[in-house]
């Protein structure tokens, strides 16, 4: 059928030809197109298909793009508390009895041990579980602006481990591209919008890095980003310091990005892989 809607009489050969090279045409722009399109825009090798499993099922559930967290679930979340500041100023992770690791530029303020205190073990950012204070903060020596992005908290007397509060481990393999990770926090629910009082999740997916360079410039070896194709899903102000997470290790910390959940402008978040060495060294020692 194709041939005779093609050749027919004696322009066969002419026919032939032209479509052809009209087939070859179309390649070369489709090519380029394609080119252009995931080269210059850095799309493609972002992962289009999301493999985590729904963590929210509620219909109308937030957190920029997240809902409702049961503290359980992420037993380690302690949020850092401002005396005086009536929300939510950070989060950390618990790495033990006596450790919450958390974003250096979370520590970044004076005074802050007096002022500081650490809760952990309930779904309130204000109230209930257990609350401690800080005998000693260790900052990366090399932290500047959102390089080296992590501290160390000591808390002045230790966490009872329960249900809802636990410690988790940092990872020890690179989490790989396409990866589902989850986020949580009591950060704002929209980009410039309010905190909630409940702990909230959701889930994105680690990104590669030079997909992510792309959006942003500066980053580096000690950063990792995570976030979706078409945005949507991502930290926001007041996670900072909180805990990226693949199963049951930390693989990030929440640390900065462009506005929240923008479309092509992900969420990046401390590389715990890459400052490990360093947290352990801190913890053994001091
Ligand atoms: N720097 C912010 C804070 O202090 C966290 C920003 C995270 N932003 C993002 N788009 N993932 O709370």
């Amino acid at each position: 059928m194709w041939c005779t809607l093609l050749c027919t009489g004696n322009r066969n050969n002419i026919d032939i030809t032209w479509t052809m090279d009209m087939l070859r045409v179309t390649t070369l722009v489709l090519g380029l197109l394609h080119y252009v399109y995931c080269c210059w825009f850095g799309r493609e090798t972002i992962p289009q298909q999301t493999i985590c499993p729904n963590i929210c099922r509620r219909k109308y559930a937030r957190i920029v793009g997240g809902c409702e967290a049961d503290i359980k679930e992420h037993p380690y979340q302690a949020a850092l508390i401002l005396a005086n500041l009536d929300r939510p100023y950070c989060s950390g992770s618990i790495l033990n009895n006596l450790w919450v690791v958390t974003a250096a530029h979370c520590m970044n303020i004076a005074t802050i041990t007096d002022q500081m205190i650490v809760r952990a073990g309930t779904n309130y950012w204000n109230r209930g579980g257990s609350t401690r204070r800080i005998s000693k903060i260790i900052i990366h020596p090399r932290f500047q602006t959102y390089d080296y992005d992590i501290a160390l908290i000591k808390v002045a007397q230790p966490w009872q481990f329960t249900e809802s509060i636990k410690p988790i481990a940092m990872t020890s393999t690179p989490p790989s591209v396409g990866t589902c990770v989850i986020v949580s926090g009591w950060g704002h629910l929209t980009q410039g919008g309010v905190s909630p009082m409940h702990l909230h999740h959701v889930d994105v997916i680690i990104l590669d890095f030079n997909v992510c360079a792309h959006a942003y410039r500066g980053l580096t070896p000690r950063m990792i980003c995570a976030g979706t194709p078409y945005g949507g899903k991502d930290a926001c102000q007041a996670d900072s310091g909180g805990p990226l997470v693949v199963g049951d290790k930390l693989v990030g910390i929440v640390s900065w990005g462009y506005g929240c959940a923008q479309k092509h402008y992900p969420g990046v978040y401390a590389n715990v892989y890459v400052l490990r060495n360093w947290v352990m060294s801190q913890i053994n020692m001091k």
